[in-house]
């Protein structure tokens, strides 16, 4: 037996390693090491993902749903989550649409953070926090590599905020480029915006949209009230 100042008494493991034997040390210690290295990469890659800090402790458990609508929306999303090791290879994607308050942001970020525990990584971005990255750049060949490099790569991307600028031929042609792009490679996207269908298709055009209705994707209306109301 061997003392540890934490655990108290262990039964160390024997180990033979070459011609020198070794014993293991402290298993709760070991158990504590591994649950601290999880937890460090997670909020690492919780950094990484871009959720805000509004929206870091959003899962799916904090949604509350007050209609039938609401309640199998959000457990649609959480299955999507779940199961997004089986659907990434399919690069299936969605769209959530509805008025602002409705909760789209936030169950966005529910599926992220599902994915972080998963240790799968997922961007959030808002479209115009895109659009300003983008103007930032001089060159067109940055650009490329950071639509490819970044929104090109990343296994899950949601872009909110989509409809918010995005009149100029600039903002089309990159919203454009970010989800073909992503289309191509089927790479998984989730489209987040207050415009109705009609609205959107006006906006970003048919053939964007037709990139979500394909391969059991689709189209969810947020169409209650505003929580915050
Ligand atoms: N069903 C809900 N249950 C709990 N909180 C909600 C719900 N819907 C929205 N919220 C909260 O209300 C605020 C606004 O929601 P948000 O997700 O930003 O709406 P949207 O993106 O549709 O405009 C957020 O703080 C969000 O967490
Ligand atoms: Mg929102
Ligand atoms: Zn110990």
């Amino acid at each position: 037996m061997k003392t540890c100042k934490i655990h108290g008494e262990y039964k160390p493991q024997k180990i033979c390693f070459g011609n020198s034997v070794l014993y293991s040390s402290c298993p709760k210690c070991a158990d504590d090491y591994a649950k601290e290295e999880k937890k460090e990469k997670r909020r690492e890659l919780l950094k990484r993902s871009g959720v805000p800090i509004r929206f870091e402790n959003k899962g799916f458990d904090s949604f509350v749903t007050s209609n039938k609508k609401a309640e199998e929306i959000k457990l649609t999303m959480k299955k999507y989550a779940d199961n997004f090791k089986g659907i990434k290879p399919h690069g299936t994607s969605l769209i959530l649409s509805g008025n602002p308050g409705t909760g789209k942001t936030h169950l966005g970020c529910s599926i992220v953070l599902n994915l972080l525990d998963q240790g799968e990584m997922a961007l959030y971005r808002s479209f115009y926090d895109i659009v300003a990255e983008m103007r930032n750049m001089f060159s067109s060949d940055e650009k490329d590599v950071l639509i490819i490099g970044k929104y090109l790569n990343v296994r899950l991307l949601i872009l909110d905020e989509v409809g918010v600028q995005c009149s100029s031929d600039f903002e089309k042609d990159l919203l454009f480029r970010i989800i073909n792009s992503r289309y191509e490679n089927k790479r998984p996207t989730i489209l987040l915006t207050n415009l109705n269908y009609g609205d959107l298709e006006k906006v970003i055009g048919q053939r964007i949209i037709d990139r979500f209705n394909e391969k059991k994707g689709g189209f969810y209306t947020f169409d209650w009230e505003s929580y915050r109301k």
